[in-house]
């Protein structure tokens, strides 16, 4: 028996009651109400999270000492004067060092611009360019396209803190008329530019389309590689330098951000060109390629991209994929190569939701783009949820679909769970500099942002959110929107069908996007009674972020039951479990009786529960507990079925919550009895006959390098185990087939596993070894540095290097990684004081995209410190009595 319908308050709710009917059969009305005027006090903590993919790139951010003056050119946003329409880029990146041992580029640009309104002004984003006068006069040459007079350049400047090549004009420029802007680069030591405007000078922001004409000159022999299809390749002598010129077709109307070139030595793949003339080609390492490790990812590439053309019912806008720039989509190596021998069913799985990631993108955010980065959440959630129905359609066999609890929905409960969170949604002058752009990055961002459309498709039904995101990307094509434009699409599109919202999307949606965190609902099976309260992991914690909508949603309930009775009251030994598959972005809690009758139901017969919903009630539960809702013995008592428990989605929300447990206690006298009971945890517990297996495994590959006789699936486990479990001798043998290894995955599983090691002198070194980037690749530093923190001994270990050592600042994407993933199990009074003192001791220096972070790393270790003290008495005695 199923049910569904949306919770709106009492007040205006009565009458809007009925969610109609839509294709499936057993519907029943619904009443549900809210309680009016709750306090929002609440509190609790946990979280940290954050992006796998991470560069680390300490740069120090250059103190603001002046204040900033009200000249255009001190602001971050671009004035809304001038109108790029296209730009002729030619760059020449050297792959070799020069005598000063600099890897540089050189290269020209011209943009041309149609001026909207008269200004005697020209800003244009340029970042650690070296420009050149042109002529020796200025720094840039302007000109009119309709070759009439333009005014003369007064002078040309870069400001370096908003990033601008400022031009000023002894005239003003006409509305209406076009002009053309040259720069010449005469070298640049930036290797690989992160931003277009660090390549060559650009109006950098999203809305600013145009088409790109590109160039690149490079080394006989190497390859290059764009955004647009390669239109012509010629050897020719430039300067007295052999090189080779490629020259790319134009792009279609596009921002500057997914502007991409490359120049490398890579093979490509291809499959023969389908009736829809989509060319796809996947470029890799030659090695790579030619050992088929690039199959796979051509194998889905096609099926995902159809899949989308029909779910967006618009076809794929260009001619080629070569793999979120559009036309030409970079990937890390692990999350496009697989290795059918090396790598893992998870390796696999990994490839085919970034693959289905990035090419969501394409339309949803290449074809129509957000305005501005303050929509960054409909941009990434919107791909991050459809990743999942284009990887199930390639691999229909996988149940991908359900990942998204685990991976977005559990993942991010915790974050949003925290008073120190933030609302999906930013004001649009909120976001300014680029560490406030970079700082949205985050699991909010990602996977707050899916669950949330997930729960919008859910209760619009699939057809009528694709039928309204058609219309949406049909309507907005090369252009740029902000999110109300979808809103009014989708509106549209519910205005055309038969499903019946109790209040517009707009005002529904407004709750979910503009306020933080999410609520607990709470059914009282006993009177069919329904209520919501803002859920807080720490019941201690304030809310001091107000919100207009006083932290009350309208939330689409669906439920289950055993029989039909009065709408959610039971009698007997019937339940009632709310939010099946966890389509909605809640927790639920129930009256004491009915979490008994559920835990019966686990315990008899766990199959007539969804498996998404045994995941839910396992986290659910735990969680609850942890805000004080229900009663920590209770949660633990969900985990009493998991011996009947075959799937492996309830198991891993058992382990996520039991984790918890571990880095709270591992330290403490409840570590012995949780020892036992948990054997699901054998190897990570240190069971002797389990530590004894693996280490024998690893043995005999240490014997033996060439053939590794240990499973792609059980490597992650058995490499870790046996390295904690040994000495100095297997940590070398792992550090050295890290350094052999050919395969990204498999590079990626000892990296994880050396972290393991339980000598203290060891992780030093292995510290050590994140600072020099020949032994450890920037881009995995952060992460190297986390693994090491999550081990009991590499703890302290870690965060004393991480306060010793690192400059921070700049690009903290990576920063705000690093310290919610060192700090995560911090649960003491000691610990809580070094963190603030951290904090005030660099103060001057700020943290940057970092701050945030930090403030949730103290709140969720005053929040654990409090939970150990209150919690270790009932879960040593739990543990105890559930003991051998
Ligand atoms: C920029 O170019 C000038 C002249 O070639 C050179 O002296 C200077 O060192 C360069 N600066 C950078 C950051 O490359
Ligand atoms: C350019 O030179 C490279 C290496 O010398 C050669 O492999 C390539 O075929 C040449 N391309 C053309 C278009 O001649
Ligand atoms: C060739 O050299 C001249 C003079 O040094 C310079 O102005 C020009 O930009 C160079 N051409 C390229 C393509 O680098
Ligand atoms: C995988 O192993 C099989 C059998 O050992 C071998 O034939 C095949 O070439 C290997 N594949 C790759 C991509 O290395
Ligand atoms: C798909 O698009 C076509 C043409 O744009 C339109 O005629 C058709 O109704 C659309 N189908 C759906 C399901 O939106
Ligand atoms: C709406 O309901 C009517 C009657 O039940 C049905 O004929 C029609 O197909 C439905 N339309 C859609 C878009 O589901
Ligand atoms: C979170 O709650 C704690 C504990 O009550 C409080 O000290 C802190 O100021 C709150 N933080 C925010 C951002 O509301
Ligand atoms: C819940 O999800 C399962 C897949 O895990 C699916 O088979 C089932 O149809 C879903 N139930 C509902 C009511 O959507
Ligand atoms: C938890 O509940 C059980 C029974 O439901 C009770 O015996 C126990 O005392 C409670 N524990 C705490 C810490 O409240
Ligand atoms: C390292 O890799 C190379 C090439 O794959 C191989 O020949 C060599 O034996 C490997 N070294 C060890 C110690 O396995």
């Amino acid at each position: 028996m199923m049910g569904k319908g949306f919770y709106i308050s009492r007040s205006a709710g009565r009458a809007a009651i009925v969610l109609g009917a839509i294709a499936a059969a057993t519907i029943i009305a619904l009443s549900i109400v809210y309680n009016q005027e709750r306090q929002k006090k609440a509190s609790s903590a946990n979280g940290g999270g954050g992006e796998g993919a991470v560069t680390i790139a300490p740069t120090s951010s250059p103190a603001i000492t002046t204040a900033p003056s009200n000249d255009p050119w001190n602001k971050y946003r671009l004035p809304d004067t001038l109108s790029p329409s296209e730009y002729h880029v030619t760059l020449w990146p050297r792959l070799v060092e020069d005598q000063n041992g600099m890897y540089i580029f050189t290269g020209s640009s011209s943009v041309v611009f149609t001026c909207v309104k008269e200004t005697d002004l020209v800003l244009i984003h340029s970042n650690k360019l070296n420009l050149t006068k042109i002529n020796g006069e200025h720094l840039a040459r302007l000109t009119a396209v309709d070759q009439q007079a333009v005014p003369a350049v007064k002078d040309t400047w870069l400001q370096v803190e908003t990033q601008y090549l400022v031009v000023q004009l002894d005239g003003t420029l006409t509305a209406g008329r076009s002009y053309q802007l040259d720069t010449e680069v005469v070298a640049t030591t930036q290797m690989q530019p992160t931003d277009a405007r660090k390549a060559f000078p650009c109006f950098d922001e999203p809305a600013m389309k145009a088409v790109f004409h590109i160039t690149l000159i490079h080394e006989p022999g190497t390859v290059a590689l764009s955004n647009g299809m390669d239109k012509e390749t010629i050897n020719t002598t430039i300067n007295g330098t052999e090189a080779t010129l490629t020259t790319f077709e134009p792009t279609k109307r596009m921002s500057t951000y997914l502007l991409a070139f490359i120049v490398c030595d890579f093979k490509y793949i291809t499959s023969p060109m389908g009736s829809d003339n989509v060319l796809i080609r996947i470029w890799a390492r030659r090695k790579a390629i030619e050992e088929g490790q690039g199959d796979y990812a051509l194998r889905v590439t096609g099926p995902i991209l159809k899949f989308y053309e029909s779910y967006y019912n618009a076809t794929y806008p260009l001619s080629k994929s070569a793999m979120e720039n559009w036309g030409l989509v970079t990937y890390r190596e692990t999350s496009l190569l697989y290795d059918p021998n090396i790598s893992s069913n998870g390796n696999k799985e990994r490839v085919l939701t970034i693959i289905a990631h990035e090419l969501a993108h394409m339309w949803f955010g290449n074809l129509v783009t957000l305005r501005w980065w303050n929509d960054l959440w409909l941009n990434e959630g919107f791909a991050s949820y459809v990743e999942y129905l284009g990887a199930n359609y390639a691999e229909p066999t996988w149940n991908i679909k359900d990942t998204i609890i685990l991976s977005d929905v559990h993942r991010v409960f915790a974050v949003d769970a925290l008073n120190t969170s933030r609302p999906l949604s930013s004001k649009e002058d909120e976001i300014n500099k680029p560490e406030e752009i970079s700082q949205l990055f985050d699991s909010i961002t990602y996977s707050k942002g899916a669950s949330v459309l997930r729960m919008l498709s859910e209760f619009l039904t699939e057809s009528v959110f694709s039928q309204g995101l058609s219309s949406y990307l049909n309507t907005f094509a090369y252009d740029n929107t902000i999110y109300t434009d979808l809103w009014e699409h989708l509106q549209r599109a519910v205005d055309d069908s038969n499903v019946s919202l109790p209040r517009s999307l707009n005002e529904i949606m407004n709750r979910w996007i503009l306020q933080m965190g999410f609520p607990v609902v709470t059914i009282d099976t006993s009177t069919g009674g329904l209520s919501q309260k803002h859920f807080l992991l720490d019941p201690e914690s304030a809310v001091t972020r107000p919100s207009e909508f006083n932290y009350e949603w309208y939330i689409p309930i669906t439920w289950m039951r055993t029989a039909i009775h009065k709408p959610l009251t039971t009698t007997g030994n019937e339940w009632v479990l709310a939010n099946v598959n966890v389509t909605g972005y809640y927790r639920v809690n129930y009256d004491i009786g009915n979490w008994e009758r559920l835990l019966d139901q686990l315990l008899t017969d766990h199959q007539v529960i969804p498996v998404i919903n045994r995941a839910q009630i396992v986290d659910d539960a735990f969680n609850l507990a942890r805000s004080k809702m229900i009663n920590i013995t209770l949660a633990l008592r969900t985990t009493e079925y998991l011996s009947h428990e075959r799937e492996h989605m309830p198991w891993e929300s058992a382990i996520d919550n039991l984790n918890y447990f571990f880095l709270m206690f591992d330290r403490s006298e409840v570590y012995g009895p949780m020892q036992v009971n948990a054997i699901w945890l054998a190897c990570k517990t240190g069971v002797a006959s389990c530590q004894e297996l693996t280490k024998g495994w690893f043995r005999q590959w240490m014997q033996d390098p060439a053939n590794n006789p240990i499973h792609p699936n059980l490597r992650t486990t058995v490499y870790c185990s046996a390295i904690a479990a040994g000495g100095v001798e297997e940590w070398d043998f792992g550090w050295e087939m890290f350094r052999n290894a050919s395969i990204a995955t498999e590079a990626f599983k000892l990296r994880y596993a050396l972290a393991c090691t339980k000598l203290p002198w060891l992780l030093n070194r292995y510290l050590d070894y994140t600072l020099d980037p020949n032994k450890i690749r920037k881009q995995d530093a952060t992460s190297t540095i986390v693994y090491i923190g999550r081990n009991v001994v590499g703890q302290t270990l870690a965060w004393d290097f991480v306060r010793e050592k690192w400059e921070y600042g700049g690009s903290s994407f990576s920063f705000s990684n690093l310290i919610s993933g060192v700090t995560k199990r911090f649960s003491t009074k000691f610990e809580l004081k070094q963190l603030q003192q951290f904090m005030k001791d660099n103060e001057e220096v700020g943290f940057g995209s970092g701050t945030l972070a930090l403030e949730q790393s103290i709140s969720r270790t005053q929040a654990n410190a409090r939970w150990v003290a209150e919690n270790k008495e009932p879960v040593l005695n739990w543990f105890l009595s559930h003991s051998g």
